[in-house]
């Protein structure tokens, strides 16, 4: 379970101060699957990167499965990403060093998985995103949308207990978006994994069970994905 208790995370900027999330409360159950929407700017990338670890609020607390994670130690924040947390960040994040393969392999090796388990473990997850005929291709090699599989990929192969996705169809054509789709639904089905989906997708937010909309900063509405008005904002 994500809970958020009277979060608010505020970025400085000269004399400017952004309030990027302006005093959150709200809970995520542990088999949800949530949709996160809001226009550009209205704090959806900052309150992902909060759930997971990547950044801290400035008050309030953000609890996941009991682990609170500003006061958690290193070690317990270590944990947390290498077995419970998979992320697919809006900008991909991948490895520009490693292959295709190695990228999905990495959240393996982390976990002390052998090699040899990993690269099967990897091959099935990159055939699920249909990437099976690019796991030599190093990134700088990759399109967009293949960036963005193999990036799901990696954020999926360890079956973390919470996965974040920062707009994880955006670059995807309408035959991929469905493929990724169908793998969100997958999982939400199978219950094992809390899905937090940020998207401007209308897709993707009807397939969510609840939709959280932010607006500067702040939850404007609640509603189940089902319910979601077709305007997108
Ligand atoms: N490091 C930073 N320093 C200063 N301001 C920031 C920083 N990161 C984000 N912001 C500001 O905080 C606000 C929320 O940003 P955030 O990235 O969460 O928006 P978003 O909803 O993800 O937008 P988009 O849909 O464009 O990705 C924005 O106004 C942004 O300019
Ligand atoms: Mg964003």
């Amino acid at each position: 379970m994500i809970e958020l208790k009277n979060v608010t995370r505020r970025y400085q900027q000269g004399e400017n101060a952004v309030l990027a999330l302006d005093d959150v409360s709200l809970r995520i159950e542990a088999e949800e699957f949530v949709a996160v929407t809001g226009e550009s700017g209205s704090g959806k990338s900052t309150f992902l990167h909060l759930i997971g670890g990547l950044d801290k609020p400035d008050a309030g607390e953000v609890v996941v499965n009991g682990l609170a994670l500003q006061t958690a130690s290193d070690k317990q924040l270590t944990e947390y990403r290498a077995h419970h947390l998979g992320i697919v960040f809006q900008f991909f994040n991948l490895l520009p060093t490693l292959n295709v393969l190695e990228n999905v392999c990495l959240p393996l090796e982390f976990q002390g998985v052998g090699l040899r388990e990993a690269t099967v473990r990897a091959r099935q997850m990159l055939h699920l995103v249909g990437m099976e005929k690019r796991e030599r291709h190093f990134v700088h090699q990759l399109s967009g949308g293949e960036m963005q599989r193999t990036a799901i990929a990696r954020a999926l192969v360890h079956r973390p207990k919470v996965l974040l996705a920062d707009e994880p169809t955006g670059n995807l054509d309408a035959a991929n978006a469905e493929k990724v789709l169908e793998i969100f639904r997958r999982i939400a089905d199978e219950r094992l994994t809390t899905l937090v989906v940020v998207t401007h997708s209308i897709e993707v937010a009807e397939t969510a069970e609840r939709r959280i909309h932010l607006r500067n900063g702040a939850v404007a509405e609640l509603v189940g994905g089902s319910t979601c008005p077709r305007n997108g904002e």
